[in-house]
């Protein structure tokens, strides 16, 4: 499934030419670094990189508050930085009609805007999926239908950025998409390298293809039964639109903190799982197989926009960070030439061209009811039967450890851990023997329409306290008090000058 076509595939299209003239804008950004502002924090990841005079070209930003983005490129003063994007849920059907996804292209374009980024760089995945919400990215469901409503809302989001963020030097910023990982399955009827072909037919994006998550695919495709790791990136890399990354991503993959619980779920039964079982984890260090297949994508000849490679390192150890950072610089050095360094100038401007033909009622409720089904079978609600669920017993072993292992961990820990954050309603729950399990299970209980902007951990603190209300309607006044003071220090640790001017 995960392969197909031996020969390499170049870009084509209506709108390869549009990507082409707005990538001649963009300059060279080189060896760059992306980070969480916050953690570590950027100022002291700065001096110690300075110290150890590893200075990278670039910093990738991910989404926060414009007051934090504003004090980043502060930091920086004229250095590069470009953006990570978050909350688009490009993926589905149904979120550009929604009033929130206006509300989210204005607050992109204003953080794009103070952070000058060349780019906007958007996971082509989702979080939130069907009415139900979940921790950490899902990929979409690599089905022909899925790719067109992909290339569909990407081409709306160019035109809207378009509209709205014109940066400094003319040029409006380029939305990129980047293929996400696997957390131990995949849905669809095609290959992913030929869902990308797909999309990148249909809109002037660019691509970010991150390693690691291409490992991931190696991995939860269960490609790697078949064919070595070589032939595999050989294989994917010759049938996905080369021509079309922009960025790369490098970052730590590890062995998830869930896994410990039920160890063996993942052996295939027979014993036959010779690689680990690690999935994407920027706060791991970066096993050293990313960067031989590192080396084997920059040799690929169709490789001809790429602009930044960079290190994930968000929530990594700053010595880490800067260890991994000077090896890499000394490994890729030479990659990106001085010459064509600067800004090129900007052609007249076009906005992106939307497509004349409207889109299929039909085709978006079909859609609609595949994604309600992919979110009942990570809800386990339903099994995984049909054309996009693989019935392999080493597939079908991995997909329940997602649902029966992660994902409630994800709900229990992720953001973070429930029985930290309300200490006396778990404890007076427990004493009432009720388990928190039945959180996961009322997580999952019904579809919710979408609120606004997505904030989880702002979302786990609300249905808790519904939670309680439901198995222990006695203890809400403790569960309403905890929410609020939990409410009132993430305010604070996001904009920390809020309370001072209120109070
Ligand atoms: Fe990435």
């Amino acid at each position: 499934m995960i392969v197909g076509k031996r020969e390499m595939m170049a870009s084509s299209g209506p709108y390869h030419g549009e990507f082409l003239r707005r990538i001649e804008t963009i300059p060279t950004h080189g060896l760059g670094l992306s980070v969480d502002i916050y953690d570590p924090d950027i100022a002291s990841l700065r001096r110690s990189l300075q110290e150890r005079q590893v200075s990278p070209a670039f910093l990738e930003v991910f989404r926060t508050t414009p007051m934090a983005l504003a004090s980043a490129r502060k930091e920086v003063g004229n250095g590069l930085l470009t953006y990570h994007g978050e909350g688009l849920w490009l993926t589905q059907p149904e979120m550009v009609d929604s009033t929130t996804f206006k509300q989210e292209i204005a607050a992109t374009a204003e953080q794009l805007m103070i952070v000058q980024s060349a780019w906007v760089n958007h996971e082509c995945a989702t979080k939130y999926l069907a009415g139900y919400y979940f921790g950490t990215y899902l990929p979409p469901l690599y089905t022909p239908l899925s790719a067109q409503v992909v290339a569909d809302n990407t081409r709306l989001i160019q035109h809207l950025l378009d509209q709205q963020c014109r940066l400094a030097n003319g040029s409006t910023p380029l939305v990129l998409l980047e293929m996400p990982p696997l957390t131990y399955f995949v849905a669809g009827t095609m290959s992913i390298p030929r869902f990308f072909q797909l999309v990148s037919e249909q809109a002037p994006c660019g691509l970010v293809l991150d390693v690691g998550h291409l490992w991931t695919v190696f991995r939860y495709s269960g490609a790697y039964r078949a064919m070595s790791l070589t032939r595999f990136v050989e294989e994917f890399l010759n049938e996905f639109p080369m021509d079309r990354v922009v960025e790369i991503h490098v970052a730590g993959l590890a062995v998830h903190a869930s896994h410990r619980i039920l160890d063996s779920r993942l052996k295939g039964g027979r014993g036959e799982d010779t690689l680990p079982a690690w999935i994407d984890a920027h706060a791991a260090p970066i096993p050293p197989v990313l960067f031989e297949m590192l080396d084997q994508i920059l040799c690929h000849p169709q490789l001809t926009s790429l602009k930044g490679l960079a290190l994930e390192v968000d929530t990594k150890p700053i010595e880490l960070i800067v260890n991994e950072f000077a090896q890499f610089s000394r490994r890729y050095e030479a990659l990106f030439s001085p010459q064509g360094n600067g800004a090129q100038t900007v052609p007249e401007f076009e906005p992106c061209s939307l497509s004349e033909e409207p889109r299929s009622i039909s085709d978006m409720q079909t859609l609609g009811v595949a994604y309600d089904r992919y979110a009942q079978v990570l809800a386990g609600k339903t099994e995984p039967v049909g054309p996009e669920w693989s019935q392999d017993q080493a597939s079908i072993q991995n997909l329940d450890y997602y649902r029966s292992v992660y994902l409630p961990y994800e709900i229990l820990h992720w953001g973070g851990k429930v029985e930290d954050m309300f200490v006396e309603s778990c404890r007076r729950l427990s004493a009432r023997d009720l388990s928190l399990d039945g959180f996961v299970t009322f997580w999952f209980s019904e579809p919710r329409p979408f609120p606004g902007t997505y904030d989880f951990f702002l979302l786990k603190v609300e249905r808790f306290v519904e939670f309680v209300h439901q198995v222990a309607p006695e203890l809400r006044g403790i569960a309403e008090r905890e929410a609020e003071e939990l409410r009132c220090a993430y305010r604070f640790a996001n904009e920390p000058n809020v309370l001072l001017y209120e109070g």
